[in-house]
C-alpha cells in the first residue's frame, strides 16, 4: 500500500466537522499530522476542546491539536449555536478530554510544518472559516508553493447561501480570509453547498451508523440527529446536509465526486451579499481558473464509505 497521505485538518467542530475528523482518523490512507482549531460554529475555546473530545472518541489521543485564530481577519465573529447547540457538539454526552492542547499556535504549526515537510506532500483540509490558513499564507508566502493542495468545504452558487440568502457560513464568517486563499495560487478543490446539499443524513443512513453498535457509531448517530433537526425544519428534507465529511471522502474516493475547474471570487464590498462565492461556471470572464468546483456526488457511495470507515473505530 502507498504511504499514507499527510493532511492537516483545520476545523471548527461542529458535528459535521467531528464526523469528518472521525472519517479521517479511521482511514489508513490518511495521516492526520495535525488538527488546527479555528473560531466558527462556536468560539475557539469550544472548537479546540471539541476537536480533542473527538480524537479521544476515536481512540487517538496522540493526535496533535492546536488552537488558532479566535476571530476572523477583519469582521467580528459570527457563530452558529442555533445549528450546532451551545457546545457546538450537542447530541452525545462526551467526557472532558484528557489529552493536551499543543502549546504552539495553529498558525505557527502550519508555517513550521509546511516549511519542514517536503514541498507538495501535505494537503490542507479546511472545514471552517479560512482564518488560520489565510494568516499562514500571509505570514509566509513560500507556503503557497509548498502546500500540495487545499480541499475545503465552503461556498455555494447554484444553491446560493445558508447563513444569508447568498452566502455560505464558512466563507461568510471570514470572507477576507477566503479571498486570500482563493487568490493564493495553491491548487484548490471546493466542496460547496451545491454538493453537500445532496449528501443528506436520511433516517435510514443514521440508523445504519447507529446499528454499528459501537461507541463511535452511537455517538455519531446522536450528533447527526441533533445536527439535522435545524436543516430538516429549514429545507423540509429527510436528514440534513453532511457538509464537512465530503472533504475527507474526496481524498479517499475522488471518483464519488464531479465538478468543473472555474474561477471563484468572493464578494467583499457589499454588505447585502458579503461572502458570496461568485463562480464563473460558464467561463464568461477571463478570470483565471483557481478551483475545482464540485457540484455532484454519488451520495449512496459516500454514506457507504463513511459507515464502513466508522465501523473501524
Ligand atoms: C459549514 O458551516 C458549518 O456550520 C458546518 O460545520 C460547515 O463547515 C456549512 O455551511
Ligand atoms: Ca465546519
Amino acid at each position: 500500500m502507498a504511504a499514507a497521505k499527510k493532511i492537516i485538518i483545520d476545523t471548527d467542530p461542529g458535528q459535521d466537522d467531528a464526523v469528518a475528523i472521525l472519517l479521517a482518523l479511521a482511514s489508513p490512507e490518511l495521516d492526520v499530522i495535525g488538527i488546527t482549531a479555528v473560531a466558527g460554529n462556536v468560539p475557539l475555546a469550544l472548537t479546540q476542546l471539541n476537536a480533542r473530545k473527538i480524537c479521544e472518541l476515536a481512540g487517538r489521543p496522540e493526535t496533535k491539536v492546536f488552537s488558532g485564530a479566535f476571530r476572523p481577519m477583519v469582521r467580528p465573529l459570527v457563530t452558529a449555536e442555533e445549528v450546532h447547540g451551545k457546545t457546538g457538539l450537542d447530541g452525545p454526552d462526551l467526557p472532558e478530554p484528557q489529552m493536551p492542547l499543543q502549546a504552539a499556535h495553529a498558525v505557527d504549526f502550519l508555517v513550521e510544518t509546511l516549511l519542514a515537510e517536503e514541498a507538495g506532500t501535505v494537503t490542507l483540509c479546511p472545514l471552517g472559516p479560512l482564518t488560520n490558513i489565510a494568516l499562514a499564507l500571509v505570514r509566509e508566502p513560500r507556503l503557497a508553493h509548498r502546500i500540495e493542495r487545499i480541499v475545503l468545504m465552503g461556498g455555494g452558487y447554484f444553491e446560493q447561501g445558508n447563513v444569508t440568502p447568498s452566502a455560505e457560513f464558512n466563507i461568510y464568517v471570514d470572507p477576507h480570509a477566503a479571498d486570500v486563499v482563493l487568490k493564493s495560487g495553491v491548487p484548490i478543490v471546493m466542496m460547496p453547498l451545491d454538493v453537500t446539499h445532496k449528501a443528506l443524513t436520511t433516517s435510514a443512513r443514521v440508523k445504519a451508523i447507529r446499528d454499528l453498535g459501537t461507541r463511535v457509531g452511537v455517538a455519531v448517530a446522536e450528533m447527526l440527529q441533533f445536527f439535522e433537526r435545524f436543516d430538516e425544519a429549514k429545507y423540509g428534507t429527510d436528514g440534513g446536509p453532511l457538509h464537512d465529511p465530503c472533504v475527507i471522502a474526496y481524498l479517499l474516493k475522488p471518483e464519488l465526486f464531479s465538478g468543473r475547474e472555474c474561477n471563484v471570487a468572493v464578494e467583499l464590498a457589499s454588505e447585502l451579499t458579503m461572502g458570496t462565492t461568485v463562480v464563473d461556471w460558464w467561463g464568461v470572464t477571463k478570470r483565471p481558473k483557481n478551483a475545482l468546483y464540485i457540484r455532484d456526488i454519488d451520495h449512496d457511495g459516500f454514506f457507504a464509505l463513511l459507515t464502513e470507515r466508522l465501523a473501524l473505530l
